[in-house]
């Protein structure tokens, strides 16, 4: 059996993501119930950050937790990663203790290098190019909300980053209606929108990225903002602020979008930068509530990867 990993969205299939968002579904009530299923029993994840994070860590540890496994942190300091060792070398000693990796990295390329060398899965916690558990996570907190994620009307404001990446691609297999905005020079990569396009082509979903805020949130059922400097770009922080003012997510963009339009946010927010108190703390906002489902179906990300890799877990 081959193993199974999560460094992009396009690892999974429209149906692998419709199975995770039914077992994140499953786990969450059963949790409320004080039911869980032990489905990780006695396995253990390794957690590698080579930056800051308050959700991932929290989230795949307690979940890790929560499902009779244990994770693992193993911080900047703590390994020097293709420093103090060859990311080869740290590999082939985790997948001898561990059963699964998560890694937090700056280049993309390092968790697709560590994915290439494990013999386990290796899930992407956040890197330059994406950041897939929290788009899932965003598409499953919209599928709640809504029922169906098929033709949901998404606008992103802001970078076209790692986040942007995710939703776009995520957009495109589930078949949602996503119109991005950014600030001349700040697009999200080329070749992503192309393949995200791609996608929902085959699925009568739309994409269009422009520049234009208020064109971009007039028909929206939910508007996305992140970061305007992401974590490795902090010395951009003050140009960068100059170049997103008028990008804002603050009540008078909303005010252009139907008055039923939720606000969405993977946090850390920067409020006062990308979105205003007023809208970030409104009661359309579901911030909250993405960074609780995280848990959820991260532990179904994880859940599965194991079941589709071949490692035994209970089936209860
Ligand atoms: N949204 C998110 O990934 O948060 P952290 O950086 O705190 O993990
Ligand atoms: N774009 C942000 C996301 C943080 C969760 C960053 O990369 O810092």
């Amino acid at each position: 059996m081959v193993k199974r990993d999560f460094t992009s969205i396009i690892d999974l299939s429209r149906d692998e993501v419709l199975e995770i968002f039914e077992l994140a579904r499953d786990l969450k009530s059963r949790l409320r119930h004080g039911d869980q299923p032990p489905l990780l029993r006695n396995k253990i994840l390794a957690m590698i950050f080579e930056k800051p994070s308050l959700r991932t860590r929290c989230t795949f540890e307690v979940g890790m937790y929560q499902l009779g496994g244990h994770a693992i942190y193993l911080g900047p300091s703590d390994i020097g990663l293709g420093t103090r060792e060859s990311i080869p070398d740290v590999v082939h000693n985790l997948e001898r203790w561990v059963h699964l990796i998560m890694a937090r990295t700056f280049l993309h390329e390092t968790v697709l290098e560590l994915a290439q060398h494990a013999a386990i899965p290796v899930v992407n916690g956040l890197s330059d190019g994406e950041h897939p558990c929290q788009a899932m996570t965003d598409f499953f907190t919209l599928f709640e909300q809504q029922g169906t994620t098929e033709g949901v009307r998404l606008s992103f404001i802001g970078d076209g980053n790692n986040i942007c990446h995710s939703l776009l691609l995520l957009s495109g297999l589930l078949g949602a209606h996503m119109r991005v905005a950014t600030p001349k020079g700040y697009e999200p990569r080329a070749d992503i929108v192309a393949q995200a396009i791609e996608l929902a082509r085959q699925r009568n979903g739309s994409i269009e990225v422009g520049h234009d805020p208020v064109e971009a949130v007039c028909d929206a059922q939910a508007i996305y903002t992140d970061v305007w400097a992401s974590m490795g770009q902090e010395g951009e922080a003050e140009t960068r602020k100059t170049a997103f003012l008028s990008y804002q997510v603050n009540a008078a963009l909303v005010a252009n979008a139907p008055s039923d339009v939720l606000i969405m946010h993977d946090l850390p927010a920067h409020r006062g930068e990308e979105i205003t108190d007023e809208v970030i703390d409104s009661s359309r906002s579901l911030v909250f509530r993405q960074a609780e489902n995280r848990l959820h179906i991260q532990k179904a990300i994880l859940v599965f990867l194991a079941r589709a890799s071949g490692l035994t877990t209970d089936s209860s």
